[in-house]
């Protein structure tokens, strides 16, 4: 069944108060539920309470046992006469088979909650939806030996222990939240504690819960969260609300992280780093999920989202401020490049292919399906080129107005696009376009000189999309600017174009010498620009703009038209490629973090998105092409770049940059065929004093057939055994391989003994890995897919969330060849076929057949 913004309609009932009391126990918890519930508005409907499945034990209304509920579609009916009544349920559960991790279910011994979108009718009857907001109050009452820990939202307020074992503790949130919010733990856990004292002087206790054994691990994301907590007091005025704010980590979880109000609860390996298990990238992170789910106590906690079609109001905002976040830590131009690479590795495919759906979605069959990149990443890009429009201190006055108009509500994407448009003084009519039309807008820029006049060609076109075949000309908001093609100077400012016609010319007069143009600089919008620019033109940008991401870009263009050239098979366009990284590599005043994201190459994927046609055998032989050439012809700046003098680890920007470098010349000098590369690559394993170059090692000797190959896996495995986190590296590693036995490996890699399908990281690192690896992957002879079609058939039955989140990549047999795309989708239909599939597997594979 379908849901649709359109039928949108207030909650009959409000539930200003909600008393729990769990009497916890991993086979059978008993749930009693309080609920003070008010009609709103004059209407004569029942109350409806949303659940899955589980039976009511007993309901009482105002105190007295009833039996005229019914159920229906999930729902318990209750009929009720007059306007305020107190409503008590008693549910039991199951936690310790809650294989799905929504609800409460038990992870590494302890019990723990998932709410978000719609766990919380797994745990209690209860309006399951974002606009009834409660005020909490929580008792647990646990064995105290096994659940020595007892945490839930707010503040605590007592605890106490019982006879025969058991203790229970009591919470309080003042805060009215949704169901989704809600959230309690119970385990054996120890804390790593701190406090931080707000800018009105307040002292909160800070608390990060792990197991005992990882304490020493929490020290870095503890230092994220005071940042992070400093940070949105400065940049946006908010400050925290409660006394206490806790963390906890749990290991086996279907996405990132919560927001849960007070006590986030997090996949640990968001949590949990030293250097000798975490690398720079796990580092990077943790740091901003533990900012992006801190950042949600405002953008997401005190104000949250009316209805699901609204995700990307708490979802893209909270990345933007993540984003911002990280970028004011180290290189805000490296991170840029980095974020920009996200998005178009998981977006664009995304707004291109079946899946493709608006920021502001119209209608979904399982909203889990909808916590995408589209309403994540290009969410946040919106909120990006809003605050490019109205200037950071009108962008501030608009966010400070929205949090002061919306505090407590749940409210919608149009009620932040109003803000921006009255504290901006702008009109946003068009520009609302981007919540409703789904697609990577193509802008057209061609630059030609004529009698002393240049003129700028722009035209954009908004693709077609599923269930979206006529589209609106959007306001694209260009950053420009212009460089003399033989001084390299700067010939114009920058300047912002708002394209927002189908076409528009831009008229230049005067400009001393032929001109190169510098388009979308910052990646000011979020879509895909088209040019005439030579190989000259992007060569001198590369070496000259001074916009580094316009500068990474040119280099990204100009190694992508080589690229695509070279899977035909014409690898003229090597020469001016290897030309501009080798004067990126002698350039000593650009950053390290910068040179080591300009130098390396666009993806396999990313090279096959530019073509009509993905073949991923010459993708990857033209990119295998061009890597050799580049460490052949550059071995001098190669070694040089690598050979420098050893450091003892510390994580910071600088050193970050060049541990970074110093892989991707040892990627280089390996991909040369130099003979001393498994020898170079294996010192450095063995040598390594972090995981950093521990792993980038290894991840350069997957990939080769040297003897030394077997015995760093080995190795790697025992010395990790123990560690989960680490032992998903060395699966992940494995299934990224650029070797032609990558799928049988893997296939292999399913029945190792470490491996299972019920631990969601431990299914993403193989299987999900595997899937993003084009070259295994899309075997000619379709092994990869129907391998794929079968993990996600077996692990629909325990995990239906993580397991459509693996589909998508059968979802692009369009792209293919006609006897691939057969292949891709004949597992698309089996999969539909299969017996008990989940609505979250059904949606994700009937779309990918139709859309
Ligand atoms: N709100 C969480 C976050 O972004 C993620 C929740 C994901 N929920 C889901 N059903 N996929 O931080
Ligand atoms: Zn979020």
């Amino acid at each position: 069944s379908v849901t649709r913004r359109e039928d949108y309609a207030p909650p009959a009932w409000l539930v200003p108060h909600t008393q729990l009391d769990f009497d916890l126990d991993p086979a059978t918890t008993r749930v009693t539920a309080t609920l003070s519930v008010t009609r709103n508005g004059a209407h004569d409907t029942p109350l409806r309470l949303d659940g899955a499945g589980q039976q009511p034990v007993s309901v009482t209304v105002d105190g007295v046992a009833v039996n005229d509920w019914r159920i229906e579609d999930d729902q318990l009916v209750i009929p009720l006469a007059g306007d305020a009544h107190e409503i008590e349920t008693v549910v039991e559960i199951a936690p310790e088979r809650n294989t799905q991790l929504m609800g409460l279910y038990a992870s590494g011994g302890n019990l723990c909650t998932q709410c978000e979108a719609e766990g919380f009718r797994r745990i209690t009857w209860f309006p399951d939806r974002p606009d009834v907001l409660s005020r909490y109050a929580v008792r647990m009452t646990a064995d105290k030996a096994r659940y020595p820990i007892l945490l839930a939202n707010g503040d605590p307020v007592a605890q106490g222990d019982l006879d025969d074992g058991r203790h229970w503790a009591e919470w309080n949130d003042p805060y009215p939240k949704p169901s989704y919010l809600f959230a309690l733990v119970a385990g054996d856990l120890a804390v790593n504690r701190d406090t931080f004292t707000t800018m009105s002087g307040r002292t909160v206790e800070l608390g990060i819960w792990v197991r005992a054994a990882d304490l020493a691990k929490t020290e870095h994301a503890l230092a994220a969260l005071k940042t992070s907590m400093a940070w949105d007091e400065r940049a946006y005025g908010r400050e925290y609300d409660l006394d206490v704010f806790n963390i906890v980590a749990v290991d086996d979880f279907n996405f990132g992280a919560m927001e849960n109000k007070g006590l986030n609860i997090f996949n640990s390996r968001y949590i949990l780093a030293d250097p000798d298990t975490a690398t720079d990238y796990d580092y990077d992170a943790i740091a901003a999920v533990v900012a992006h789910e801190y950042f949600h106590n405002w953008s997401g906690d005190r104000i949250t989202c009316r209805d699901w079609f609204q995700l990307s109001l708490k979802e893209g905002f909270t990345v933007y401020r993540d984003q911002s976040f990280s970028a004011d830590q180290g290189s805000a131009a490296v991170k840029r490049i980095e974020d920009v690479r996200g998005l178009r590795a998981a977006q664009f495919p995304e707004d291109a292919g079946p899946l493709a759906h608006p920021v502001r979605p119209d209608s979904y069959q399982e909203i889990s399906n909808f916590y995408t990149a589209t309403i994540y990443n290009k969410g946040a890009e919106l909120i990006r080129m809003m605050a490019t429009l109205l200037g950071p201190v009108t962008f501030r006055a608009a966010t400070d107005l929205y949090f002061e108009r919306f505090d407590g509500t749940a409210a919608t994407c149009e009620d932040f696009v109003a803000c921006m448009e009255e504290a901006g003084d702008v009109d946003l009519t068009q520009f609302r376009l981007w919540y409703s039309q789904a697609g990577t807008p193509r802008v057209s820029a061609s630059l030609t000189e004529r009698d002393g006049r240049t003129t700028l060609r722009l035209a954009q076109h908004v693709p077609t999309t599923p269930g979206q075949p006529d589209k609106r000309s959007m306001v694209l908001p260009l950053k420009l600017r212009l460089f003399g093609a033989e001084s390299g100077r700067a010939l114009t400012d920058e300047r912002l174009v708002l394209l927002d016609q189908p076409s528009e010319t831009l008229v230049f007069e005067g400009l001393a010498e032929r001109a190169v143009l510098s388009i979308n600089r910052g990646f000011s919008a979020p879509v895909i620009v088209e040019t005439d620019r030579t190989a000259a033109d992007l060569g001198f940008l590369a070496r000259h703009d001074d916009d580094p991401f316009a500068r990474y870009e040119a280099m990204q263009q100009l190694m992508l038209d080589s690229l695509v050239a070279g899977a035909m098979g014409d690898t003229a366009g090597h020469d001016a490629v290897i030309a501009a990284v080798s004067d990126t590599l002698a350039n000593p005043d650009l950053d390290p973090a910068f040179v080591a994201e300009a130098v390396l190459l666009p993806s396999e994927s990313f090279i096959g998105d530019q073509l009509a046609t993905v073949d991923p055998e010459a993708i990857h032989a033209s990119r295998e092409g061009l890597r050799r050439a580049l460490g052949q012809r550059l071995d001098d700046q190669w070694r040089e770049a690598y050979d420098i003098a050893p450091e003892a680890y510390v994580y910071s920007p600088q050193a970050k940059g060049r541990r970074r470098l110093r892989s991707v010349a040892l990627g280089y000098i390996a991909a040369s065929g130099a003979g001393d590369a498994a020898t170079l690559a294996f010192s450095q394993f063995t040598a390594a004093d972090n995981m950093t170059d521990r792993q980038g090692a290894l991840a350069t000797l997957a990939n080769s057939d040297a003897d030394e190959r077997e015995a760093a896996l080995d190795i790697f495995y025992n010395r990790y055994a123990d560690n989960s986190l680490v032992i998903d590296k060395w699966f992940q590693t494995q299934a990224l391989s650029s070797r032609a036995d990558t799928g049988a490996a893997v296939a292999e890699l399913v029945r190792h003994p470490d491996f299972t399908l019920a631990n969601p990281n431990r299914a993403r690192a193989l299987i999900g890995a595997f899937a993003a690896n084009q070259r295994a992957f899309n075997a000619a002879d379709g092994s990869g897919y129907r391998f794929l079609a079968d993990q996600l058939i077996a692990l629909d039955k325990l995990n239906p969330q993580t397991a459509a989140k693996l589909l998508p990549p059968l979802g692009r047999w369009r792209r293919f060849d006609p006897a691939r795309a057969a292949m891709m989708r004949a597992e698309l239909e089996r999969i539909v076929a299969a017996p008990g599939l989940s609505k979250d597997v059904f949606e994700q594979a009937s779309k990918s057949l139709a859309g």
